[in-house]
């Protein structure tokens, strides 16, 4: 591909991504994706230009080092007392952060030429973000490090630039062992972009757009662009193109205050950002010294409002609403933390199907795609920050780096992002050990006053799990928004002592289950082991600090002062498999509404039933392959929109239920008393008037006799990057699905693709995702197909013993 065919991809790209992209005639930016070179472990003079790395591994960054495994017990292993989980004895936490190698030292090393750079430019290393401890050489010389691994942060390279002549770039980091609760992710693991710009340019994240008036009939748009290294004669054009891509209006000015240009536009009849309808516009902004072009950004903006308030709760556009939003880690489960825009398009695909509109990102700054994505799929933000400030609750977690980072880390938190309309609440913190100090006030004044000084549009909020010392120290009233991990019997009093006049369930639920895993007698639990290492799927379990869904949503539905929440968590994750964190080999999370595979759990269609309520759900639970149940109590839960149901057993009516008006009566129907024998289960749902609006059956299922594949996508990007996942079953002769199956599997991948990797989403599974072989865990699993650059077809054969083999035919352009 030529020089400037890249450029013109890259700024088309960046364009569509809403990341600020600007003009190939004044400045370029290279995306360093290919051709690095990667070690674990700390060679001596690995920084050196001539360091010779031939020995290493060839790797494409975004790269996660500790993804492919193995699994190992021992790593990372825990002594630890899990204070803010109640624990008082030190125990052996094993899995807690995945059971992955991803402690220690790395290196990568990569060279790259600067086509672009003469004398008067100015060249700037953007780190979207490094796991941890980056510091970064530059021909040999150190050029610049940060501390904390989730952050963006960009270095002034040029010094370090000799023109005419290849860059050697090179990375140390370094993970600490007992740094983390769950699994961090290893290395490179976000994008890494060069910036050759003109010494006077705009400066990176220098664009804050915010909208300070809004209303169905006009809004006042105001621009701030910060530019670096001003001369005199400057001028700035910006014109605003709308969502439909036509250019509305322009402003053009010469008027400079210190560094910084601030222009005013008016929008009329704006198309409002909302998560119904995420419109959005872009400010492409020109600066010319003179007549000259000398530098140009485009940076994408929604035109909303957003306000807290005791009268009238949460408000989107004048609109009260409450939040239906899940939090969620960064990995991605089998690919790791390696950033992937399919991936987490797919995630969040499947959250819009179950009606979710926020995403929180727990517990610090995520990957600016996903709010890339949030913005153009209609998802609200909580952006969050941090999970510790100065009080340790890991041995070597961010307390380390507080005091000397926690103020630049906000500042470039808050500039990187602030431009994104999908963002309603900056968090500062998660259940913070300083909720419960005398000083903790303190800490959340000076962390608010940054981010109220770097974006004034935002509330800022923090999740607190010690509501009484928080109440008492003045923490949560010093916040914008009080928010409530869990604690429901404290939401009144929160309520009635703090002065916001509204409380936010900033985390909730957490309920844990295994996918297709029942455990009989079904019956509410806390904490609830079993010698299979899984929690069932009636969704009836939680830990000592948590909760059901349903009694989240009982505060939801019956208090107009609770504005929402923020269930733990959208999907199953890589560490803290609680309750079985002491007991290996559980390694990754039982939390999600969706597993590690991103399939759904049953508890995503209670959530679905209640969050989409305008798409039909009609849910049957559990599945009806029960050998050796015969006769026996089984209980049968139905999930649905619909207000009334009768089940039948082979024909028999097992009665008609409505949904009752407290306990979990009245968001589910429950056949309690069930008696099990094979053959068909049918519920028929009727709605408010007692019409019938809906059935669905499930039979039991004979052996497996043929694997059945689905692909996400069947059509690919030839960009080496893009994902099918592909979801793999297995059913009987008569095509009914085997939910119980454990057959194992193997897939190969020809033609224009490569095998990436599967999950089958059993949180106690050694199985390496990156082998091409994994057994089904409750009937499926998921394989993740990557195109390569050449297009073509790519197949996907999956075959197993005893069965017949399931193939599949995707094309990549
Ligand atoms: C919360 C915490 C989360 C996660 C969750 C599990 O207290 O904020 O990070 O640990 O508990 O229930």
């Amino acid at each position: 591909m030529t020089q400037l065919l890249r450029k013109t991809i890259l700024y088309l790209y960046l364009l569509l991504l809403g990341v600020s992209a600007c003009q190939a005639s004044v400045r370029t930016v290279i995306t360093l994706g290919k051709g690095w070179k990667f070690t674990k472990g700390d060679p001596a003079e690995a920084m050196k230009p001539d360091f010779n790395d031939a020995g290493w591994a060839s790797v494409t960054v975004p790269h996660d080092w500790a993804i492919s495994g193995p699994f190992d017990k021992n790593i990372d292993k825990q002594v630890v007392a899990i204070v803010q989980n109640g624990e008082t004895k030190a125990s052996e936490k094993t899995g807690r952060t995945g059971a992955l190698p991803y402690i220690g030292v790395g290196w990568y090393r990569t060279t790259f030429n600067l086509p672009d750079f003469t004398s008067g430019k100015k060249v700037t290393l953007l780190v979207d973000g490094a796991m941890s401890h980056p510091t970064v050489y530059v021909n040999g010389s150190k050029a610049g490090e940060w501390g904390y691994g989730y952050n963006s942060f960009y270095l002034d390279i040029t010094p370090f630039i000799k023109p005419g002549e290849p860059v050697k770039l090179a990375v140390r980091l370094e993970n600490l062992e007992e740094s983390s609760r769950w699994y961090p992710g290893a290395g490179l693991y976000r994008d890494v972009h060069v910036i050759i710009a003109p010494e006077t340019s705009v400066d990176t994240w220098g664009t804050y757009i915010t909208t300070p008036e809004v209303s169905s009939k006009w809004a006042k748009v105001r621009l701030l662009t910060a530019i670096n290294n001003p001369v005199d004669g400057l001028k700035l054009v910006t014109d605003v193109i709308s969502p439909d891509g036509t250019m509305i209006t322009s402003n053009s000015t010469d008027q400079l205050f210190g560094s910084t240009f601030d222009q005013q536009l008016m929008i009329q009849t704006p198309s409002l950002w909302s998560p119904e309808t995420p419109s959005l516009y872009a400010a492409v902004t020109k600066l010319f010294a003179g007549d000259r072009l000398i530098d140009s950004c485009s940076t994408r903006f929604g035109v909303r409002s957003i306000s807290f308030s005791a009268e009238t709760g949460f408000q989107l556009n004048g609109v009260t609403r409450k939040i239906k939003g899940v939090c969620l880690h960064h990995d991605l489960g089998p690919i790791g933390t390696a950033v992937n825009v399919s991936a987490i398009r797919r995630q969040l695909t499947i959250l819009k199907d179950m009606g979710c509109d926020a995403i929180r990102t727990s517990h610090n700054m995520p990957a600016h795609e996903l709010l890339d994505l949030c913005d153009e799929m209609g998802f609200m933000v909580m952006d969050e920050a941090f999970d510790e400030w100065k009080q340790p609750k890991c041995k070597n977690g961010y307390n380390r780096l507080f005091d000397a980072w926690a103020e630049k880390d906000l500042v470039n938190f808050v500039r990187r992002d602030r431009n994104h309309p999908s963002i309603i609440l900056w968090s500062i913190g998660n259940e913070v050990p300083e909720q419960s100090l005398k000083n903790g006030s303190r800490v959340v004044h000076f962390l608010r006053d940054v981010i109220h000084r770097e974006d004034p549009t935002r509330p800022v909020t923090s999740g607190m799990d010690k509501v009484d010392q928080a109440i008492a120290n003045q923490f949560a009233a010093t916040l914008d928004v009080p928010g409530l991990n869990y604690r429901l019997p404290k939401y009144q009093l929160a309520y009635d002592l703090l002065p916001q006049g509204f409380i936010l369930g900033s985390e909730t639920a957490s309920t844990v289950s295994s996918r297709g895993i029942y455990k009989f007698p079904a019956q509410p639990g806390k904490e609830v082991k079993y010698a299979d290492h899984h929690c069932s799927s009636y969704d009836l379990e939680a830990c000592s600090w948590s909760n059901l869904p349903d009694e989240d949503w009982a505060w939801q539905d019956d208090k107009n002062w609770v504005v929402g929440e923020f269930v733990w968590t959208g999907f199953d994750y890589l560490g803290e498999p609680t309750p079985y964190d002491a007991n290996w080999p559980s390694r990754s999370s039982y939390f999600g509404i969706c597993d590690l595979a991103g399939l759904p759990k049953d508890r995503y269609y209670l959530y679905r039933s209640r969050w989409n309520p305008t798409a039909q759900t009609l849910h049957v639970l559990p599945h009806w392959n029960w050998k050796g149940r015969e006769g026996q109590v089984t209980p049968v839960y139905v999930y649905t929109n619909y207000p009334e149901a009768e089940l039948f057993v082979n024909g028999k009516s097992q009665g008609r239920l409505k949904k009752g008006l407290t306990g979990l009566e009245r968001y589910r129907l429950m056949w309690q008393n069930v008696l099990y024998e094979p053959g068909t289960l049918k519920v028929i749902a009727y709605d408010t008037n007692g019409e019938v609006v809906a059935s669905k059956e499930i039979k039991t299922a004979g052996n497996p006799a043929r694997i059945v594949l689905n692909a996400d996508r069947t059509v690919l990007n030839a960009d080496g990057k893009d994902l099918s996942f592909v979801t793999v079953r297995v059913v009987d002769k008569d095509g009914n699905e085997c939910p119980d199956a454990t057959n194992q599997l193997s897939f190969k991948v020809k033609g224009a693709g490569t095998y990436r990797a599967a999950c089958n989403g059993d949180q106690s599974s050694l199985e390496q995702f990156q082998l091409p072989a994994m057994k089904l865990f409750s009937g499926k699993l998921v394989v993740l197909v990557q195109s390569t650059e050449k297009a073509g077809f790519i197949t996907l054969e999956v075959t197993g013993r005893n069965i017949q083999s399931g193939k599949l035919t995707l094309v990549s352009h």
